[in-house]
Order: structure tokens, then C-alpha cells, then sequence
């Protein structure tokens, strides 16, 4: 057999394995996992092995993502591993949205650009928005270690390494000793589905993905309620505090930032079902003897 009806007979293999595990989409994801396996440089006999076990995990139920161990993100390839959520199409509406006001701050470029990305996961906004301003310099976070490492490995690959710094720990702790402070914009996708949901409606989301990266406290607004405040004294006055919201959070966010005093203008940006997903919050001028 040579090598084209190899594959050929590969991709049915794996195509029927995915079928009978009854994914959604057997054929186009059978030609990822055989591109998968493709990547790897194997031999068609290792091909085989290697794709056959990668179609009988995901027939399994371990997400697509995990399974090639990697997931795309504003044009970037990300690897990602069961430690970190798998990054989400929604989240680049949040990841555009920090582009657009950098270089409407600091032209295409971006030169001179300082943005934070708290709670980083696998560090996709990071480097979605490092690869797309070639001039800011970003600080990426998460309390998970095991995030941190992974948002290391993702800069060195994508050759950004050099502009993203990465540190772990609880919020912006670490980020106040490494000097992030005078930043444009700060984006955040933090854990936002209540405790309560999380445990009843939603256990689906914990099958295969760290509560760590879902649960939001009592009412899904923990992590909102510190960042509001503390992101403040990282943003330089008229910079951005730009934030991912869950459906139906719009409201809640909006009086949040409202009344924390911080922010003299707050627009909510909605996704293209017209749901509000982002929240912008503008830095007003620091007040002598306020916050
Ligand atoms: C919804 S995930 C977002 C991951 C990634 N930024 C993305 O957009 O896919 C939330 C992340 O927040 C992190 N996290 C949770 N609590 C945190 C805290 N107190 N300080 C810093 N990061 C935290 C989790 O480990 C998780 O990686």
C-alpha cells in the first residue's frame, strides 16, 4: 500500500471510530486528527497507531483541542493541555478589542504599547495580541503555575518571548514587584459561572476542564468585584480595563464599575448575536486624595 491509500484507509478508520463515539462532526475532525498525526512526521505504520488512539480518546469525549493539543486564537496556533480552559472564539472578541484602542492609543504599531493579561490560561490573548501589535509589551498572570508555564511556552514558540513576561499568583500580586504598572489596557476572561450553576446546570464543563477556570464564587462576580478595584493603579489615566463577560452579566458589571469611581466612561461591546461579552471601562484622571 503506498502512502496516499494509506491515509485514505487511515482517514476511514478514524472517521468510523469518531462516528460510532458519536462526535458531531466525524468528517472534519477526522481530517484534523490525521493531520494530527501528519505534523508528527511519522511513518505510516505509526501513523496508524497514533492516529487510531487519538480518534478513540476524542470518541472517548476529551475535547477536540486536547486531543491535538492545540487550538487556534486570533491566527495563532496555542498549545494547550488539560491543566488550561481551551481557549474560546468568543474570547477573541475581547482580544480584538484590546488590538483596536492599542493602536488607536499608540498607531499600527502599537510601539511603546504596556498591556496586562490577568488570568492567562494558556496565554492566548497574550500572544493573539502580541502577534497583532509587533510593539507592545505584555504581563501575562494566572494562579495556576501550571498556566504560567504553559504561557512561556507558548510566547518562546511564537517568538514573543522576549515582549510577554509571565509570572503566577493571585491576581495582580506578582505583576506589582516585575513593574506592570502604566499600562493601556488590561484585558481579563476571569472565572465567571457561579459556584451554585457550576455544580448543578454546568457540571458539563468540568468534565474535562479546570474549575479553577469556571468558578466565579456565590454569584459568578468574585473575581469582577477585586479587578475593578485593583486593576486601577496599573492603568495609566485614559487606558482601558477591558473584561469578558458571561451571558446576561452586562448589568451587574456595568454598576460594578460604576460605582467603584475609577472609570469615567463605560461601554458594553456586544458579540455578533448582539449579547454584551465585553465590558470597556476608560481610567478617569486620579483624583488628589481619592482612590
Ligand atoms: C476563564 S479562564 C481564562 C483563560 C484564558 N485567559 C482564556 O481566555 O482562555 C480563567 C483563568 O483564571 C485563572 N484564575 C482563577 N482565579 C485566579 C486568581 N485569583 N488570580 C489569577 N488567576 C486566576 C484560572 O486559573 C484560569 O486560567
Amino acid at each position: 500500500m503506498d502512502i496516499t491509500e494509506g491515509e485514505d484507509a487511515l482517514i476511514t478508520a478514524i472517521r468510523n471510530i469518531l462516528m460510532l463515539g458519536g462526535v458531531d462532526d466525524p468528517v472534519a475532525e477526522s481530517e484534523r486528527i490525521l493531520a494530527g498525526t501528519r505534523d508528527r512526521d511519522l511513518e505510516l505504520a505509526d501513523m496508524w497507531e497514533r492516529g487510531v488512539s487519538m480518534a478513540r480518546t476524542r470518541a472517548s469525549g476529551v475535547p477536540l483541542s486536547y486531543v491535538l493539543g492545540c487550538q487556534r486564537f486570533m491566527g495563532v496556533e496555542i498549545e494547550v493541555n488539560p491543566g488550561v480552559l481551551i481557549p474560546r472564539s468568543e474570547t477573541e472578541l475581547l482580544g480584538w478589542e484590546a488590538v483596536a484602542r492599542l493602536r488607536e492609543a499608540r498607531g499600527g504599531h502599537g510601539l511603546g504599547a504596556r498591556v496586562i493579561d490577568m488570568c492567562c490560561g494558556s496565554g492566548n490573548l497574550a500572544c493573539g495580541i502580541a502577534h497583532a501589535v509587533p510593539g507592545a509589551e505584555i504581563w501575562a498572570s494566572d494562579l495556576m503555575e501550571d498556566c504560567a508555564v504553559l504561557t512561556m511556552r507558548n510566547a518562546k514558540r511564537l517568538g514573543l518571548g522576549s515582549r510577554i513576561h509571565v509570572a503566577a499568583g493571585d491576581l495582580f500580586e506578582p505583576l506589582a514587584v516585575m513593574g506592570a504598572s502604566g499600562c493601556d489596557v488590561i484585558v481579563c476572561n476571569p472565572p465567571y459561572i457561579s459556584s451554585h450553576r457550576l455544580n448543578r446546570d454546568r457540571q458539563d464543563l468540568l468534565n474535562h476542564e479546570p474549575r479553577q477556570a469556571f468558578d466565579g464564587g456565590p454569584y459568578g462576580l468574585s473575581i469582577y468585584q477585586r479587578l475593578v478595584h485593583d486593576a486601577a493603579s496599573f492603568l495609566l489615566t485614559g487606558g482601558w480595563l477591558l473584561l469578558e463577560l458571561g451571558v446576561g452579566q452586562a448589568a451587574s458589571l456595568d454598576l460594578l464599575l460604576q460605582r467603584s469611581g475609577y472609570y469615567d466612561h463605560i461601554e458594553l461591546v456586544p458579540d455578533p448575536q448582539g449579547e454584551a461579552r465585553v465590558a470597556a471601562a476608560r481610567r478617569g484622571p486620579l483624583v488628589t486624595g481619592g482612590h
